[in-house]
């Protein structure tokens, strides 16, 4: 996609105030007193753009489009496929999910379509045709949005239907030719499972077969495979008459999709993202995910995103809602822009009066107008991106760390029933990057399939399965000259699931051999010493023997006693890190820092952050270098050099002063 501009609005939907022209005048005089230039129609407009099957009506969109495109705001067409009319859901039952009980939804809510439905398919085509049809007579509209957060928010994401039911075993069919190789590659024999017939194969539910892990694998794969195949029939209704770029909206860390085949659809990536801001007065752990998650999405095709969504105040579904102090929403809008973002949207522009979302966060809320902190505070974001525009775009991070997270693990070390019941790969993961971002280092978030040549330092962490081809890539890289580092419980199954027999399969670049794993109650708990300073192991703690290489930790307790907790190999022109235990944070951020030390990486600003600071780099002709404060207090950060920021101008010599939740964006600057 090409960026003329940098982005700011987000949903709007006037079809809730077609009554009320009054209105409508009023969002276009507020918007541009706000500084949006971008907003996204359609997302659920269907029964107000087909009220009876076949009989369309886009003229109030086609009017809105227009209008707003003189006023210069463009607009992300969306195809409404994320909720479905009444008419169409009664008439054709089948168009909704099948729950894991069999049982059918009934019409309603939304995100809850069956993807395999021809019904569905058909009647999607439909209006997506006409859409598009209609997209070429406005030039206001520059980007599809295609249907909305796809697998949903009220459901395991996946459909259990007979269409679906006879789509997987087709799916099946392609992938193992015969029986006897799906029957070996599940491992069937255990409890007398095996398959004779393809019919005998169902989606794996609670109430039958649910504990063969290589059918669950294959399950998620599907689910993952046919929702992309909706969004790709999606997208070629549309293409039928548009060439304009598509996306469509991911959400978090969705566990039913795996997003990195997913992305693959889709020209430009984009997400919803809605962290929870003042849960504790501690906001870094808010921040590091909300971090991870923007840099994945940067990661996946490595270019600008898309912040589709973020609220300009509160939610209205989590357990508390809190609003956002003053800073936060400037602050939390530049970090995603500091992750890679060329946008900042919002859900909503406006309160609706009724319905589920109508104490959801809006830019206008149902009574002041502009008179509100919320607006003042958006009319900031957009100001501040217009100034930035021009030095932002052409900008994109470009990290030399890479950390792992791959959906295939995700599924397989959650579902494997050892070595805990409560194995929790995203928490892991999120310890690693974490000392990353302690550090202001930008690390790139990538699953098993991305080429790793061009990374300093690459990390995979609880790395369970290895996909087909992957040790033999890391070693390549290892040889080369890479830095890999990897843990316990890492190297233990094929794609498939399967234990590897023999020797783990990067045995000779990290020199060691696993022998068994203890999962200790919080009374058992080890102890390592590192550096000169003492740490306690978390919930995993690998027994493992040193084959070459140097053991730089050992286990204190326990009948392992003094056996390799964290041992270092040198390989080829590389070295790789095994790190045996599950540590505590303290642990992971003291770690990096050595071995990023000694491997010369260093954050833009080459200095030590204060905790709750962190810094990001979007590099070009003019490398932009955020640096955020995610606590609630000014706090001074320590430089060495001359920075400049690049919206005011304002110089710092050495020490920056930062205000509580503040982002500057600098350059830097000679003297
Ligand atoms: C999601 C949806 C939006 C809206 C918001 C509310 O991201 O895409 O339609 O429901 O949540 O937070
Ligand atoms: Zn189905």
């Amino acid at each position: 996609m090409e960026w003329k501009k940098m982005f700011h609005g987000g949903d709007y939907n006037p079809e809730q105030w077609l009554d009320r022209p009054d209105i409508l005048e009023e969002d276009i005089v507020l918007m541009k007193k706000a500084h949006i230039n971008c907003v996204t129609l359609g997302v659920f407009s269907w029964a107000m753009l087909e009220p009876e099957e076949g009989k369309y009506r886009l003229e109030w969109l086609e009017n809105i489009i227009d209008r707003l495109y003189k006023e210069g705001i463009c607009t992300i067409l969306a195809t409404p496929t994320g909720s479905m009319p009444h008419w169409m859901t009664y008439a054709y039952p089948e168009v909704m999910q099948v729950q894991k009980d069999g049982r059918r939804n009934l019409p309603g809510k939304r995100h809850n379509f069956c993807y395999t439905s021809a019904k569905m398919r058909e009647m999607a085509k439909k209006i997506d045709g006409k859409l598009a049809e209609m997209s070429l007579r406005h030039p206001g509209v520059v980007l599809w949005h295609i249907s909305n957060e796809l697998g949903g928010n009220f459901s395991d994401g996946a459909c259990h239907c007979e269409e679906c039911q006879k789509a997987f075993r087709k799916w099946l069919k392609e992938k193992y030719g015969t029986l006897e190789n799906l029957n070996k590659a599940w491992w069937t024999v255990f409890w007398s499972h095996v398959y004779t017939d393809w019919e005998q194969i169902h989606s794996p539910v609670p109430e039958g077969e649910c504990l063969v892990h290589g059918l669950n694998l294959d399950w998620h794969r599907f689910v993952t495979h046919q929702m992309t195949e909706f969004l790709k029939w999606e997208i070629e209704a549309v293409r039928e008459y548009s060439r304009l770029p598509v996306t469509t909206n991911f959400m978090y860390f969705f566990q039913p999709l795996d997003y990195y085949q997913v992305q693959k659809a889709v020209d430009v990536v984009s997400w919803d993202s809605y962290p929870f801001w003042h849960k504790e007065k501690d906001e870094v752990p808010v921040a590091v995910k909300a971090a991870a998650h923007h840099s994945m999405m940067r990661s996946m095709k490595k270019k600008p995103f898309l912040l589709m969504e973020s609220t300009p105040s509160i939610v209205n579904w989590k357990i508390y809602n809190s609003l956002k102090r003053p800073g936060m929403h400037m602050l939390s809008s530049m970090q995603a822009v500091a992750h890679g973002s060329n946008t900042v949207q919002y859900f909503q522009w406006r309160k609706g009066r009724g319905a589920f979302e109508k104490f959801h966060g809006a830019v206008l809320d149902h009574r002041n107008g502009e008179n509100t902190r919320t607006f003042q505070d958006v009319t900031e974001v957009g100001r501040r991106l217009e100034r930035l525009e021009q030095q932002i775009l052409n900008t994109c991070n470009k990290a030399e760390v890479a950390v792992i997270f791959d959906w295939e693990n995700w599924w397989a070390v959650e579902d494997a029933a050892g070595p805990r019941l409560d194995m929790n790969y995203k928490k892991t993961f999120l310890k690693h990057y974490r000392a990353f971002w302690e550090m202001g280092i930008d690390a790139d978030v990538l699953n098993m399939d991305y080429e790793l040549d061009g990374y300093r330092v690459v990390v995979a962490p609880m790395n369970y399965l290895y996909k087909a081809g992957y040790a033999k890539k890391v070693k390549k890289y290892v040889e080369n000259g890479g830095i890999y580092i990897t843990t316990c419980w890492s190297g233990i199954v094929d794609e498939n699931d399967l234990c590897f027999t023999g020797e783990h399969p990067l045995r000779e670049v990290l020199g060691i051999r696993q022998e068994e794993i203890d999962a200790p109650g919080e009374e058992f708990r080890n102890s390592i010493s590192f550096g000169g300073k003492t740490y306690t192991v978390g919930e995993l703690c690998e027994v493992v023997h040193k084959e070459s290489g140097q053991v730089l930790a050992v286990y204190e307790k326990e009948f392992y006693a003094g056996s390799p907790a964290v041992v270092k190999n040198e390989f080829g022109k590389g070295c790789a890190y095994y790190l045996a235990a599950e540590f505590g944070q303290e642990f992971y951020h003291d770690f990096y820092k050595e071995c990023l030390g000694k491997a010369g990486i260093e954050n833009p600003l080459k200095t030590e952050l204060p905790y709750g600071v962190t810094v990001s780099e979007r590099k070009g002709e003019n490398s932009l270098i955020f640096l955020q404060n995610f606590n609630d207090k000014r706090i001074a950060v320590e430089t060495q050099g001359i920075y400049e920021e690049a919206d005011t101008g304002i110089r710092w010599e050495g020490k920056i002063e930062m205000e509580a939740f503040e982002c500057k964006v600098l350059l830097k600057a000679g003297r």
